[in-house]
């Protein structure tokens, strides 16, 4: 888009324009240009500062507000500081004096494509991204996953400096803390993650902090740390609780200060970093047994957000199987699985995924190759899913001490519940299952209000 009111410049850049294959269109006032560009969107404005009916700068501002990635050069014949300041502040991409040299146009314009079209990509790369990371793309629809997505999405909007990210094992942690960063304003700058149980804690407050030249025998150059390279945007610090006691201080001081240093640094510098942390564990009660700091995990639990498990999801259990079945189809050519058989559904209602949403696609996957009919059955499954053979405690079983402990005696009501249920009320094969004499489990279910004798002795 051409803008300019002297009539005689718009004809000179017109004719060069087409003559190197550009199409234009033109305006000669601010409010024509406005009018134009938002009808037409033009990828790069040719912009005259003094027009009739106002200052070019207006429609520039104008422009970068609607479409950010437009390349707009001014092309002026009154190129004073103060102009020139305010039209590279608003966003301007090039200047160019009246008179117009035509060939300085040519390779402007030329330049000015390339970068044009690599804005685009790189907005489409991002928005793919946001996409792809955000709180759509997490499978479930029951009241707790709900409550603790609508709670993430808050938290990810306000700007507050950390926030604590609780759950077992696969329940989410990573994908929760990504969703975090990319639907918060800080989606345009980087997200870098670092699991604390990877690395040896001598190798862990360099990687986080960086270090300057001569800090040990092997720096021989400044390195950044992560936290360096996370500045404007987050950092995921995933298994906080694994952090050592010295490095849990200097954390402390960038929650509390705002600033880091280096190792062998001798300046705090400056930081603009929101910290997830997430742990699998209880760090209150690692706190109080002295693993870990308590001054630090009161500033990191001002925000926690607790990711239900998997057996507290009600029907999401079955949502996600759907899911990661066309997962599965997807990527495997030739599966033609559709879904579970209801007493594959039952089963995994039941179950207690101790290993969550991981250990449910790691069940799914496995059925994806044994498959050999449309449906998951029970032949897909882990022996021990089926309840086939006895198992141990613990372990793999699905049976996992929750993380705030639990009444023993309300274990075992409960499964001899599942276990009645299992067998449609038969004593017999209920206390079988359950490694007791019938005596024992009727005995415990009377004690629990659970046995009317008359109609569970018939059955049995
Ligand atoms: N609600 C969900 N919808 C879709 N996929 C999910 C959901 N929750 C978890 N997943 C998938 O399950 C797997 C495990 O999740 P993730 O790695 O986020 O768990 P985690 O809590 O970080 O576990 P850990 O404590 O072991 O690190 C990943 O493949 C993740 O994409
Ligand atoms: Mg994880």
């Amino acid at each position: 888009m051409i803008v300019d009111d002297e009539r005689f410049m718009r004809t000179t850049l017109r004719e060069a324009l087409h003559s190197w294959n550009y199409k234009t269109i033109e305006a000669d006032s601010v409010a024509a240009a406005k009018r134009e560009f938002n009808r037409e969107e033009p990828p790069i404005v040719l912009l005259d500062i003094d027009l009739p009916d106002g200052s070019g700068l207006d429609v520039l501002s104008e422009i970068k507000e609607n479409r950010p990635s437009t390349i707009v050069i001014m092309v002026t014949g009154n190129v004073d500081v103060p102009n020139t300041i305010s039209a590279l502040r608003g966003g301007a991409y090039d200047f160019i004096g009246k008179p117009v040299k035509l060939e300085e146009l040519r390779i402007t314009l030329q330049n000015a494509d390339e970068i044009h079209s690599l804005r685009r990509e790189v907005q489409q790369v991002r928005n793919e991204r946001v996409r792809e990371f955000s709180f759509l793309e997490i499978i479930g629809e029951s009241e707790p996953l709900k409550k603790v997505i609508e709670l993430s999405r808050r938290v990810a909007m306000s700007d507050v400096p950390s926030v604590l990210l609780y759950g077992e094992t696969g329940t989410g942690k990573d994908l929760f803390a990504r969703a975090m960063h990319y639907e918060s304003g800080r989606v345009n700058s980087p997200y870098v993650a670092i699991n604390c149980a990877a690395l040896p804690a001598t190798l862990i407050e360099s990687e986080l902090f960086g270090y300057e030249k001569g800090a040990f025998t092997d720096a021989k150059q400044r390195k950044e740390g992560l936290f360096e390279q996370a500045q404007g945007g987050t950092i995921f610090l995933d298994e906080i609780g694994e952090l050592d006691l010295p490095l849990q201080a200097k954390l402390l001081r960038v929650l509390e200060e705002g600033e880091f240093r280096r190792v062998g640094g001798l300046k705090d510098l400056p930081l603009n970093v929101r910290i997830i942390a997430a742990s699998n564990k209880d760090l209150k009660r690692t706190s109080e047994e002295g693993g870990f700091r308590l001054d630090l995990y009161f500033r990191l639990s001002v925000i926690q957000v607790d990711i239900p498990p998997l057996r507290e999801r009600g029907d999401d259990v079955l949502l996600l199987a759907q899911h990661f079945i066309d997962r599965a189809n997807l990527k495997r050519r030739g599966t033609k699985l559709t879904g579970l058989s209801s007493e594959v559904a039952g089963i995994f209602k039941r179950y207690g995924w101790a290993g969550n949403v991981r250990e449910l696609r790691n069940v799914i996957e496995r059925a994806s190759i044994l498959e050999d009919g449309d449906q998951v059955t029970t032949a897909h499954l882990p022996i021990d899913m089926v309840g086939g053979q006895r198992r141990s405690v613990g372990g793999e079983s699905g049976i996992a001490l929750p993380p705030n402990g639990v009444s023993l005696e309300d274990v075992e009501v409960e499964l001899a519940k599942q276990a009645m249920t299992r067998t449609n009320g038969n004593l017999t094969q209920a206390a079988k299952l359950l490694d007791i004499s019938r005596d024992q489990l009727r005995y415990k279910l009377k004690k629990a209000g659970e046995y009317e004798t008359s109609d569970a002795e018939a059955r049995s």
